[in-house]
């Protein structure tokens, strides 16, 4: 059993991103999984460059991009997971710039222009998305966030297998807010939050980690 987490922050340690992917691969490595974390900002890639080469009809559909760069050995470990874990922070509404161009790479040459929905991955494996953001709670679905966060989840389900995912809001974005732009924040109200909120999301990221490093693979719910 192989999870594969990849940290769509560029902020690659202690921070609250790899933190909670720290968390879900500590789960996974208790249930008895190999475990790898890949820093996307680690590496040099551009999203898709819309070559179609992964759709020509001469070419011999094994699902991996054509292009060339840092992301290709990973796209080809990919192939050998069991289950991936995917962990960005919110940028304007949405996943970083690297996670959409990492998850652009990934599922479109799986993609199969079928007239019923199909994948070109050869097994059915458990995914997750976890974003962590500055919005709270009660404002994502005013802020229109649930609906991004559903097409994502919808792709990966299609391509892969079910995808959960786990939500962490209202995140601390500085370690010292006398130091940064902050006049929008409550710094004492985030500083509470990061001592007792943040640590219960690790133990949910814990448990997701738990999850899908067990083998059972729920029906996707697209
Ligand atoms: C360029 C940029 C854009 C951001 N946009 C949003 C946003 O639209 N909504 C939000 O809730 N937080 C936003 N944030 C805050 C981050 O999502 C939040 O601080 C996150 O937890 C950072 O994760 P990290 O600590 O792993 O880097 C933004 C941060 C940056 C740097």
């Amino acid at each position: 059993m192989k999870v594969m987490a990849f940290n769509g922050s560029p902020r690659k340690k202690n921070w609250n991103t790899v933190s909670l992917l720290d968390n879900a691969l500590q789960g996974a490595m208790s249930a008895g999984a190999e475990t790898e974390l890949v820093q996307l900002y680690d590496l040099s890639f551009s999203g898709c460059i819309s070559c179609f080469s992964c759709k020509r009809l001469s070419r011999k559909k094994d699902g991996i991009c054509t292009v060339q760069d840092d992301l290709s050995a990973v796209l080809n470990r990919i192939k050998e997971a069991d289950a991936l874990i995917i962990g960005t922070p919110v940028y304007y509404g949405s996943e970083s710039a690297a996670t959409r161009a990492f998850l652009e790479r990934l599922c479109y040459p799986y993609h199969k222009y079928a007239k019923n929905r199909q994948s070109l991955f050869p097994k059915r494996i458990n995914t997750a998305m976890i974003y962590t953001m500055n919005a709270p709670e009660e404002m994502l679905e005013k802020m229109g966030y649930d609906k991004i966060f559903g097409i994502t989840k919808r792709m990966l389900g299609m391509h892969f297998g079910a995808c959960e995912v786990l939500l962490s809001t209202d995140t601390l974005q500085y370690s010292d807010y006398d130091k940064f732009e902050a006049e929008m924040f409550n710094k004492e109200e985030k500083y509470r939050r990061h001592a007792e909120v943040f640590p219960e999301d690790g133990k949910r990221a814990f448990e997701l980690g738990v999850r899908m490093a067990s083998g059972k693979i729920p029906k996707p719910d697209v």
